[in-house]
């Protein structure tokens, strides 16, 4: 019986911990907390730097981990200031698919889904003409002219640079490329498929 009631005595304070109970006059503090402790903050005058501030800034040229953007192919579709001819991406079924429901997502309220160009906004708006895709001089370009239209922009187009990442801009691009591609052949087709074709 006494063991019984000793183990729920000490099941209860073990359960209310130290500071678990919200109490008027704070928990007991045996030793100091560490909250009340020589500090500075964030904002606090600091004397220990030649401009006086607590917070300082990096250093030049501190990338916070996982930021570090070394691949400038990848990052800019530019090397050597020239644009990159072909997509960093392997083409395979994921990333036409991820093209495909990106492009489907951002480009085709302007664009339309076949890239013609004739897309919801521009139904609404016809002034505002977004490119037809399957332009040849847009089929010339090569990939990393158009990573950089939809990063940056051209002209009256707004970059996406901030909505789309690097990866999914590639991939766009594979997509692009097969909306654009219009010499398609019979043995493209799987044949199972072959006979749906009209
Ligand atoms: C808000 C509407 C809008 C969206 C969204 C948009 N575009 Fe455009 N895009 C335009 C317009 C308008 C132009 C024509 C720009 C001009 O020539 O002034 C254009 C032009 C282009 C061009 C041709 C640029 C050139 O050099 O003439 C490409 C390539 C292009 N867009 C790709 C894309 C892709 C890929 C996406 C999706 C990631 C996209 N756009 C999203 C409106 C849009």
């Amino acid at each position: 019986m006494h063991v019984k009631l000793l183990s729920a005595v000490s099941l209860a304070l073990l359960l209310s911990g130290c500071a678990g109970i919200t109490t008027r006059s704070g928990p007991i503090e045996v030793w100091p907390d560490m909250k009340r402790q020589h500090k500075f903050r964030a904002q606090s005058a600091n004397s220990n730097f030649a401009d006086g501030r607590t917070q300082q800034l990096p250093p030049e040229g501190t990338v916070a981990v996982g930021l570090l953007k070394e691949d400038g192919a990848f990052y800019t579709g530019q090397v050597g200031g020239m644009y990159v001819g072909r997509n960093p991406l392997t083409y395979d079924k994921a990333t036409f698919e991820l093209g495909q429901k990106k492009f489907n997502t951002y480009c085709s309220p302007c664009h339309d889904r076949t890239a013609s160009g004739h897309g919801v906004v521009w139904k609404k708006l016809p002034t505002f003409a977004p490119a037809n895709l399957h332009e040849d001089r847009i089929r010339a370009y090569p990939d990393g002219e158009i990573f950089d239209v939809i990063t940056n922009g051209r002209r009256t187009m707004k970059g996406l640079k901030t909505q789309i990442t690097e990866k999914d801009r590639w991939a766009i691009i594979s997509y692009v490329r097969v909306m654009q591609r219009q010499d398609g052949v019979m043995a493209d087709v799987p044949p199972a498929q072959q006979a749906d074709v009209r």
